[in-house]
């Protein structure tokens, strides 16, 4: 097995792993892309924009306050406050690689309204297409780099630590070949858990590796049972599920059942611009009643669509749905992980050499229900501290020995479609013990045939989390446990303490 070394290591090449390579330099990087670089990585994908305070008469605090109001009394105050408050900066050293936000006539980011933001506050680029042009921008940027290596088609098998419990490194497979890049600080940023799901917006290769990865070397998880679900996917029977950005709702487009009916108003009194998850359980709810959920924006955008938002009329056009002239069909699907590896405010995790940053890390920057297009911003901010407080890292104790290191098991083709499809059924928009505790019971067959598969750890520490929440708060909803409780707990575990049944540490916010 070959072994090289790197004083940073970067694992998963979307936003947040880049603009933490980026915010490095010049300490010597190596990034780690599952695809070629700007593939298989959700914030390439991402269609309606980045948040940030940047127009006249908004601010941080207005956004701080509507981030932590989506938040459902989960969202850390602190996280919130750093995240908008970096976050007009942010989003101009982004425009400063090249990125060619849409302008207003003052030459102004153009800003669109989105679920839940009390003023249009999110930044567009050529319509919906943010999060390619945002890629392709800060891609040409890691290119330019001099201090930044790209290793392409990766996959990370294990994470490797030493006899202090540090992290030191990673074993990853290219080609069919295993070896061990060992690095003075390890920056997770692989992405989340859509495709653990059967139905998801994101790519489906991404199912939980990073949290496991971490949750496997004894790290602590945060909240893994909040999992957001897009409200808008399109329902044209794709996996993965091709998205309907909630701009379209911002720009005026409306639900409406099978009946033309708006149904919306009686479930908020934002109506179809309230928070995400509560759109998103009223999608679920009409679709379960056999009632329909369409979304139509006939009037409201009509003969602009092709050049308003390219990116959705092409996925409705190949589908034989053209939403000048016809609602479009649509469905709850898994988009967002707002739990995952626990980080502080500068991405660092419970154990010393590893980092978090985007969709694995938990900050406490989302709660319980992320706010609309405040993920890039995430991924761009948290990314950026990560990569300059790892950039510091000093380098691991060399009496402290590497320890041997196991690759992860992989699971059959078949095995993770029963995973996803089991995923989806029992741990989806709403939840109940009893298939809590059937999907469990499955992982536990899975996982006895063949190992603790990546997929498989992500799947049981959602599964378990989701179980021992006995209310309903955000995107995590129980039919058995409806309220809400009246304290706010977040949580905090490990995968051992999950599997010896212990009692969960839980953080009042
Ligand atoms: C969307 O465009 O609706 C998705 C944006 C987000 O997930 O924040």
């Amino acid at each position: 097995m070959t072994k090289s070394s790197f004083p940073l290591l970067v694992i998963g090449a979307g936003l947040a792993g880049l603009t933490a390579a980026l915010a490095a330099a010049p300490r010597r990087v190596v990034v780690l892309s599952t695809g070629p670089l700007g593939q298989d990585c959700s914030s390439a994908w991402a269609q309606g924009g980045i948040a940030a305070a940047l127009s006249q008469g908004d601010e941080p605090a207005f956004h701080a306050a509507d981030t932590v109001a989506a938040g459902a009394g989960l969202v850390d105050p602190e996280m919130a406050d750093i995240l908008t408050r970096e976050g007009p900066d942010a989003v101009r050293a982004l425009a400063s690689l090249g990125v060619p936000f849409d302008r207003d006539k003052d030459h102004g980011f153009a800003q669109s309204l989105e679920a839940a933001h009390s003023r249009p506050r999110v930044a567009r680029v050529k319509g919906d297409q943010a999060g390619h042009e945002i890629l392709r921008s800060v891609i040409a940027a890691v290119r330019a780099c001099p201090s930044i290596e790209v290793l392409e088609r990766t996959a990370v098998r294990a994470l490797v630590q030493d006899t202090s419990g540090r992290v030191r490194g990673a074993l990853v497979e290219q080609n069919g070949q295993i070896q061990t890049i060992l690095a003075d600080a390890v920056i997770l940023a692989a992405g989340g858990l859509g495709g653990l799901y059967d139905v998801t917006t994101n790519p489906h290769s991404l199912r939980g590796e990073a949290m496991a990865l971490a949750a496997l070397a004894g790290a602590l998880i945060a909240d893994p049972e909040f999992v957001q679900f897009h409200p808008t996917a399109i329902d044209i029977g794709l996996d993965p599920a091709p998205l309907a950005t909630e701009a379209l709702r911002g720009d005026g487009a409306r639900l409406i059942d099978a009946e033309g009916q708006p149904f919306m108003g009686r479930h908020h009194p934002l109506a179809d611009l309230a928070p995400r998850d509560v759109v998103a359980r009223a999608i679920h709810e009409q679709r379960l009643k056999g009632q329909g959920a369409f979304l139509d924006a006939r009037q409201a955008i009509g003969d602009h669509f092709p050049e308003m938002f390219p990116t959705v009329f092409a996925a409705c056009m190949g589908a034989g749905i053209d939403p000048r002239l016809q609602p479009i069909p649509v469905a709850t699907a898994a988009h967002y992980h707002m739990g995952g590896v626990w980080t502080d405010a500068d991405g660092r995790t419970s154990l010393a050499g590893l980092f978090a940053a985007g969709e694995c890390a938990s900050t406490g920057v989302h709660g319980a229900n992320r706010l609309a297009s405040n993920s890039l911003l995430e991924a761009a901010v948290f990314g950026a501290r990560a990569g300059r407080a790892a950039a510091l890292e000093a380098p691991a104790d060399p009496a402290c020995a590497i320890l041997p290191t196991q690759s992860a098991p992989a699971l059959p083709d078949g095995v993770i479609k029963d995973l996803r499809g089991a995923v989806g059924l029992y741990a989806g928009v709403t939840r109940d013990r009893q298939g809590l505790t059937q999907l469990l019971s499955l992982i536990d067959g899975m996982e006895g045939r063949y190992g603790p598969a990546l997929p498989l750890i992500a799947a049981r520490l959602v599964a378990s989390c989701a179980l021992m929440r006995k209310e309903s708060r955000g995107s995590h909803s129980r039919s058995d446990y409806p309220q809400t409780d009246a304290v706010a707990r977040r949580t905090l575990t490990t995968l051992s303490q999950l599997l010896a049944n212990a009692p969960i540490k839980v953080a009042a916010e």
